[in-house]
């Protein structure tokens, strides 16, 4: 499969991808190689990975515990540490295998370390593969912020092998799935129709998909990498997304969603707001509405709640000058973007949602 080439680096896919990375290893000479796993990624995947490699120098392994409530600066602290106590210095690496807590908080604590080392992403989850690993967003959420500390530093690299996809649970491919649908809602109504049409995802149609997806959010960050404009579309659905998914986190009597699928809430009630501020047709509302109830889980919001999410939102790191600014649909693959929304409006959406 063709690598995609960004602004400043390479995105490889299978086998391709490990040769890559030996003759970068070869190339570059670092000091001291590092590899960020947590307890699965441990187990599951770093046999496939050193087992794909020639490489035969020492790599040492640094674990963080899993899970997004882990995505805190209390872990970076700890792989600081470990870093410094085993003399990392400027020409070290680190190579972060995992999904997005370990990318994300890997590529942090790389782009922090002596004022930055070099790092690669080798995501191992389809959520990590078309999104967090790639685009250069690094960090750790701050409470209940998601993301709040962080930095845009790209990888040097980034090795995409679907064979990690082949342990991962079901609702782990649901939950990447999402963000590939949000690709074809914000920029390709073909792609959104083919992926809706797929009756199941197996790992042959998926790397096709990936690819895809890859390019499409390769395509919006290289035009736009520090999200001044364009790159924002890449937030469609989060805003929203994201506060349902704080809220679930911090309440036991309501279920705990992965990312995707609470972005694909957020997309129902995104898709809501569209209808009746951007022009986005009830026709194309229905239909989102309908993909994403087929497939994801449904969860019904007390009043309460729906006040504490919009609470949530209100501290969002997209927002500025106090306002909350929303991504759009004009129509399927069309966006506008910074788009204020009144509260009442965002109560219907829950409506619209619950109906
Ligand atoms: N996940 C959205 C972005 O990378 O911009």
């Amino acid at each position: 499969m063709k690598s995609i080439q960004t602004t400043s680096y390479e995105i490889h896919f299978k086998d391709l991808a490990y040769k890559s990375l030996d003759t970068y290893l070869k190339k570059e000479k670092f000091s001291k190689i590092f590899l960020l796993v947590d307890e699965n990624t441990h187990k599951h995947c770093l046999p496939h990975f050193l087992g794909q490699i020639q490489y035969d120098g020492v790599i040492e392994i640094i674990e963080i515990k899993s899970g997004e409530i882990h995505k805190t600066i209390e872990s970076c602290m700890g792989v600081w540490r470990t870093l410094s106590e085993l003399s990392a210095d400027r020409k070290s690496l680190l190579i972060n295998l995992g999904g997005g807590v370990v990318t994300d908080l890997g590529g942090f604590v790389a782009s922090t370390f002596k004022r930055g080392i070099k790092f690669i992403n080798v995501p191992t989850t389809l959520l990590a593969m078309v999104d967090a690993s790639v685009g250069g967003k690094t960090g750790v959420d701050l409470d209940l912020s998601k993301n709040q500390i962080g930095t845009i530093t790209f990888a040097d690299m980034v090795l995409i092998d679907t064979r990690f996809l082949d342990t991962l649970p079901n609702n782990e491919l649901r939950s990447g799935f999402a963000e590939m649908l949000k690709h074809g809602l914000i920029q390709d109504q073909k792609y959104w129709k083919q992926l809706r049409q797929l009756k199941q995802l197996t790992l042959n149609d998926l790397d096709e998909l990936i690819h895809h997806s890859v390019a499409i959010k390769n395509k919006v960050v290289s035009k736009d990498p520090n999200e001044m404009g364009l790159r924002k579309i890449l937030n469609f659905g989060h805003t929203l997304g994201h506060a349902i998914e704080s809220y679930c986190l911090d309440n036991e009597d309501i279920i705990t969603l992965l990312h995707g699928e609470a972005i694909a809430i957020g997309m129902i009630l995104e898709g809501y707001l569209s209808s009746k501020i951007s022009g986005l047709p009830i026709t194309d509302l229905k239909e989102i509405k309908e993909t994403f109830k087929a497939t994801y889980p449904n969860v019904s919001f007390s009043d309460s709640s729906k006040k504490q999410i919009i609470e949530l939102m209100q501290s969002d790191k997209k927002n500025s000058y106090g306002q909350v600014k929303f991504v759009l649909l004009e129509s399927i693959g069309q966006c506008q973007i910074d788009v204020e929304v009144e509260n009442a409006i965002i109560y219907e959406a829950f409506d619209f949602y619950s109906k």
